[in-house]
């Protein structure tokens, strides 16, 4: 297996020119390992049908909490569909379904890249966005939850908030795979012809260019393997609660008492996001 492709040039040096392929075909075996694990791992620890409620008291929660507003969900699906058209035009022709790609791929990569300045604004302007981000306490929390899961610990004393630590650090290897891939696949545009920039594929040097194209395509295999799991995770019956709330907008009363520590994610009938 190897890392890079490189190519001579007519002066017969060797430039790097991208990823090697293999390193898609590894994205999808940790995947698939990953989710046969989870799966194994399910099988012998059954989730509670319905986990005990949360004891503390939580005055004017009510009957429907809502958890993502129409915004954040219309970006969630837009950004999905984009990513989907990405990941098949991308990777279809690396796996031997040749079509014309080129228009379509970078057409659902601005949309991608218009989606997230919106949900970027929209979470600074309108949204708790410490609910998703990860400081260095919670490293303490998640070794306690990966203890637990091992067997190796006992109960997890605490509920999350809105997003539990693994959420916040699949939130974060996403976010940083997005801006690889757009950053780099911004700067890609100038080499295909198309209606926004003049095509100049001397902007950068060779080599440079082979590091522009290494960087889209590790994010991009990032992607593969991390879109697996998401998927995997949001079909499965006891997640599938919040998979139906990114769809209407809401939980109930029941589910955020079951999941959420009502202190740390603290809801009223004003809460709007
Ligand atoms: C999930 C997101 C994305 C995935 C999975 C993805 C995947 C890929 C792959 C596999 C390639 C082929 C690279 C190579 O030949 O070395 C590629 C090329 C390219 N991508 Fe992306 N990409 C994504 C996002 C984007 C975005 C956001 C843009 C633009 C804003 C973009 C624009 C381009 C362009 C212009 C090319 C170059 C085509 C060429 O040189 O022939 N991509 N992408």
């Amino acid at each position: 297996m190897s890392l890079f492709q490189w190519e001579q040039n007519p002066w017969g040096q060797e430039i790097l020119v991208r990823i090697s392929w293999d390193l898609l075909y590894l994205s999808i075996l940790g995947g698939a390992l990953f989710i046969i694990g989870h799966l194994i791992y399910r099988a012998k620890n059954p989730t509670p049908a319905s986990p005990e409620p949360s004891g503390k008291a939580a005055p004017g929660v009510p009957e429907r909490v809502v958890r993502h507003s129409l915004a954040a969900r219309l970006f969630h699906w837009i950004m999905a569909a984009s990513v989907l058209v990405l990941l098949g035009t991308g990777f279809f022709p690396v796996m031997g379904i040749q079509f014309d790609w080129v228009e379509i791929h970078w057409i659902a990569g601005l949309v991608l890249v218009a989606s997230i300045v919106f949900h970027i604004i929209h979470a600074l302007g309108w949204m708790n966005w410490r609910d998703i981000w990860i400081s260095g306490k919670d490293w303490a929390e998640w070794k306690a939850e990966m203890q637990h899961v091992m067997g190796k610990g006992g109960a997890i004393e605490k509920k999350p908030g809105k997003y539990p630590v693994d959420h916040r650090i699949f939130h974060s290897m996403i976010a940083l795979a997005a801006f690889g891939v757009m950053i780099t696949g911004l700067l890609m545009m100038v080499r295909v012809d198309n209606a926004l920039f003049a095509r100049n594929p001397y902007l950068l040097e060779d080599s440079s260019w082979g590091w522009v194209y290494v960087i889209h395509g590790l994010s991009a295999v990032g992607f593969v393997g991390m879109i697996m799991t998401h998927i995997y995770f949001a079909v499965l019956p006891e997640k599938r609660w919040m998979t139906i709330s990114m769809i209407w907008g809401w939980v109930t009363k029941k589910e955020y008492l079951a999941h959420h520590d009502p202190e740390r994610w603290v809801v009223s009938k004003e809460t709007t996001d």
